[in-house]
């Protein structure tokens, strides 16, 4: 059975969108471990667009389930790591020019920088993983950077439009995930999975760990809304509901 990697970032976003301190991540991760997650995942981007050093830091401290840090291919960004220490480090894409067409981290044009950074990184302790298209030349390099796992991107899969695209993309996750498993790597996967599309990857041979974001946060403010409202509008008419 995969596991379930929930990634948090969308509560960060909503909250940086105020400037406020709700809603915090760290509530987040504790309710992502109340429903079955099996690891929390955050991306601190160099623009820090949602998650702040800050919450890496305290999600480091207060997170009882593995902490995955997505991070771009940066000194700045694995000085942090370095000091904060996550489980896992998943190392992608965040540069135009580090993104090939399918969106991936192109970890054969940028071997070089990626081998330093995931030699630091996993000389430290840290479990590195490489966020790579469904593609056996990457899975190849990344097993000869020496990841310890790679992440195949479900992008293409997830949005496939007809059911022969969809195959096609299947094929390529597992050819290029069969390969992984053959070659000792950890096999995760994850971007653009939904409750629709989920469970033919999770069903992938040896299929480790599934992240999945936007797909379980959207369903989350809508399945919480109501309660939202409700508990709002008691207060409005005198009431408690707490
Ligand atoms: N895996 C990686 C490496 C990602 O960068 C992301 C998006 O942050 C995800 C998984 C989750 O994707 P989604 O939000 O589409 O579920």
């Amino acid at each position: 059975m995969a596991l379930l990697g929930v990634n948090i970032d969308h509560v960060a976003t909503l909250r940086q969108a105020r400037r406020a301190a709700e809603p915090d991540p760290v509530q987040a991760a504790v309710l992502a471990e109340l429903g079955g997650a099996d690891a929390i995942t955050i991306h601190l981007r160099e623009d820090r667009r949602h998650i702040q050093d800050r919450d890496v830091r305290v999600l480091r401290e207060t997170v009882r389930l593995r902490l995955n840090l997505e991070m771009a291919v940066s000194d700045e960004i694995t000085r942090i790591a370095l000091q904060t220490m996550p489980d896992q480090v998943t190392l992608v894409p965040e540069r135009r020019e580090e993104v090939t067409t399918e969106g991936g981290l192109d970890v054969i044009t940028h071997a070089q920088r990626v081998q330093q950074c995931a030699d630091q990184l996993s000389g430290a302790g840290i479990l590195v993983s490489l966020f790579i298209d469904p593609d056996v030349e990457q899975v190849r390099k990344a097993c000869e950077l020496k990841a310890a796992a790679v992440e195949l991107h479900t992008g293409a899969y997830a949005e496939a439009r007809t059911r022969q695209q969809r195959e096609a993309e299947l094929d390529r996750l597992r050819e290029a995930g069969h390969y992984a498993v053959s070659q000792g790597l950890i096999l995760n996967l994850g971007h653009g999975l939904t409750y629709d599309n989920v469970s033919p990857i999770a069903r992938l041979h040896k299929a480790h760990e599934l992240n999945i974001g936007h797909s379980i946060i959207s369903r989350a403010v809508l399945v919480g809304l109501e309660r939202a409202v409700r508990e709002m509008k008691q207060l409005v008419a005198g009431t408690s509901p707490y």
